[in-house]
C-alpha cells in the first residue's frame, strides 16, 4: 500500500481481530446462550420466598411447582392451556403454569394457591367459595380461587357478566359454575344473586 494512503494498514491478524471484536459484541447483545439440556440453576419467588431448583430448562413452572416445589395445590389437568386448573398469579396475572418456563419465571412474583391465606386466615374469596358450597371435587378450585382473587384486585365490584368473562378460562366439569359466581360476589360484598343466568360466554360483551 501506498504510504501517503489515508486507509489504516490491514493485515490478516487485524482482520481476524476485528472479526473476533464483532463476534463478541453480537453475543453480548444477544444475551446468555442456549441453557441445558441438563439442569441449571433457577431462582423462583414463589408465595413471597426465593427458592432454588436445579431444573432443565424444558421444566414448564407448572411441573418446578408440583415437583420441585413441591406446592401440589396447582393442579395439572390438561397440560396444554385449556382448562385452567394449572392457574397461578405472575407479577399478579393470571396465568397458565403449564404454558411457561419455570426458567422464564424467575425474577417475577409467582402465587400460587397455598400464598392466599396468612397465618392461617382465608382470604374472603377463599371463605366465600366455601361459605357459597363453590366446589365439589375441588380440582378446579384453586384456579378459580386465583382467577376470582386476580378480578377483584382489578374490578372490585364486578357484574355477573364480568365474573363469567374472568373465570371463563377455568372448567369445572363438576359444573359449580353458579355457585362460583355467587362467591365472587360475596367476596365484594354484593348482593348474592337467587338464580345466575345460563352461562353463555359467547354472549359476554
Ligand atoms: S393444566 Fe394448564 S391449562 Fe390445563
Ligand atoms: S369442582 Fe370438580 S371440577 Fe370443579
Amino acid at each position: 500500500m501506498n504510504s501517503s494512503s489515508p486507509l489504516p494498514a490491514v493485515n490478516r491478524r487485524t482482520f481476524l481481530k476485528g472479526i473476533g471484536a464483532m463476534a463478541d459484541e453480537i453475543n453480548k447483545a444477544a444475551g446468555p446462550g442456549p441453557q441445558g439440556p441438563g439442569a441449571v440453576p433457577v431462582t423462583l419467588t414463589i408465595n413471597g420466598e426465593k427458592k432454588d431448583f436445579q431444573l432443565e430448562p424444558r421444566v414448564t413452572l407448572l411441573d418446578a411447582l408440583r415437583n420441585y416445589g413441591p406446592l401440589t395445590g396447582t393442579k395439572e389437568v390438561c397440560d396444554r392451556a385449556t382448562c385452567g386448573a394449572c392457574s397461578v398469579l405472575i407479577d399478579g396475572k393470571l396465568t397458565y403454569s403449564c404454558m411457561k418456563l419455570a426458567i422464564d419465571a424467575q425474577g417475577q412474583k409467582i402465587t400460587t394457591i397455598e400464598g392466599l391465606a396468612k397465618d392461617g386466615k382465608l382470604t374472603p374469596v377463599q371463605q366465600a367459595f366455601i361459605d357459597c358450597d363453590a366446589l365439589m371435587c375441588g380440582f378446579c378450585t384453586p384456579g378459580l380461587v386465583l382467577a376470582s382473587t386476580a378480578l377483584l384486585a382489578s374490578n372490585p365490584k364486578p357484574t355477573e357478566a364480568e365474573i363469567k368473562r374472568a373465570c371463563s378460562g377455568n372448567l369445572c366439569r363438576c359444573g359449580t359454575y353458579p355457585h362460583v359466581i355467587k362467591a365472587v360476589q360475596k367476596a365484594s360484598g354484593q348482593s348474592v344473586a337467587e338464580t345466575t343466568t345460563v352461562i353463555n360466554y359467547g354472549s359476554v360483551a
